[in-house]
């Protein structure tokens, strides 16, 4: 679960600018970010692919503030997936964030941005290209789901994400079950008040639940989490319930649990990595701070150094 201080602190303007303009967070930055441009995102899934894993390539930004900006994060989408669809052997995904494709202006032009992206999917790239919608706080919950619901009849390869963290989930998940949903199922890094939010312990068990429920109904699931006692939770109910394994994978974020990505590797299942790029790298590297007291350790120490 995130942590909630690191959070709060981060969102300072002041914090922000000390952090942002400092040499000393490249490091850290360098560790879960491929670097600021689209080269470096198909640097890092190149790589990726040498060791048998896909990439998902996720453009850092969020919150844009008017058209012009959204608008060109969509034309930076459409690059990614022109370069994965001239390299279809990287088997690359992309994945969106609604609030960087202009939702706090207009839910109507957000959708037409998606739509647009998603008939970009190659028709003959990679069979498995899919686009994913990433799920932010709970602020956009509905309006994430209900922008999934528009375009999801459209497209097969429509990928949505919901957090195992918010209470309201499960019911979510029964009321997607129509449309044969793919969905992509992670914890949840916001900071999100308890009553809507569950704690550590809970939301690893709601995770579960919900692996119950998506693993045999869903055409892919995607088990996103480093959480062992999750995964392994997901491998049981695959094999007591005969799920075959092109019908879900395990997905984890850059930088982290290397070791976690070879032992699945080795036992034969599909792993994939989230590749975020990007100059905006400024809120994901906090929440990857705020996910784990070890991170934020590495990184004062690193800012201390000097
Ligand atoms: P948990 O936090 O319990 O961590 C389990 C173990 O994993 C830790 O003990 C540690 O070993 C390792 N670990 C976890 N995070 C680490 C880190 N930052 N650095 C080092 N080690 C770490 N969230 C969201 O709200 N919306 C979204 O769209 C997405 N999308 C997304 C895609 C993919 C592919 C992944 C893997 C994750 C997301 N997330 C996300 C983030 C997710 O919600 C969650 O915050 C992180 O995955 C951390 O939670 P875990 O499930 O790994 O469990």
């Amino acid at each position: 679960m995130p942590n909630h201080l690191l959070l709060k602190v981060a969102a300072s303007d002041r914090v922000r600018g000390l952090v942002a303009s400092s040499r000393l967070a490249k490091p850290v930055v360098d560790r879960f970010v491929a670097g600021d441009t689209l080269e470096d995102g198909l640097a890092a899934a190149r790589e990726l692919r040498t060791r048998g894993i896909c990439a998902i390539l996720d453009l850092l930004g969020e919150h844009v503030t008017d058209a012009a900006q959204a608008d060109e994060a969509t034309e930076a989408y459409l690059a990614a997936l022109n370069a994965t669809a001239s390299e279809p052997a990287l088997g690359a995904h992309v994945s969106v964030k609604l609030t960087q494709l202009g939702i706090d202006e207009s839910f109507d032009q957000a959708v037409a941005r998606l739509r647009r992206i998603v008939s970009a999917l190659p028709e003959n790239g990679h069979p498995l290209a899919r686009v994913a919608i990433d799920m932010e706080s709970h602020a956009y919950t509905d309006r994430t789901i209900e922008a999934y619901k528009a375009v999801r009849p459209e497209s097969e390869r429509l990928v949505l994400c919901l957090q195992a963290s918010l209470r309201r989930t499960e019911a979510d998940v029964e009321a997607l079950l129509g449309l044969t949903p793919s969905i992509r199922l992670c914890k949840g890094a916001y900071d999100e008040p308890g009553e809507l939010a569950y704690g550590h312990a809970e939301t690893a068990a709601s995770y579960r639940r919900l692996l119950a429920v998506l693993l045999p109904a869903s055409p892919y699931t995607a088990v996103a989490t480093h959480d062992e006692a999750c995964i392994r939770e997901a491998l049981r109910l695959a094999q007591r319930r005969r799920i075959p394994r092109d019908r879900f994978e395990f997905q984890m974020l850059y930088g982290v649990r290397r070791d976690l990505q070879a032992t699945l590797l080795d036992e034969g299942y599909a792993v994939r990595v989230y590749v975020p790029f990007g100059a905006a790298w400024y809120p994901y590297l906090m929440r990857r701070l705020a996910e784990r007291p070890a991170n934020l350790r590495l990184f004062l120490e690193a800012v201390v150094r000097g």
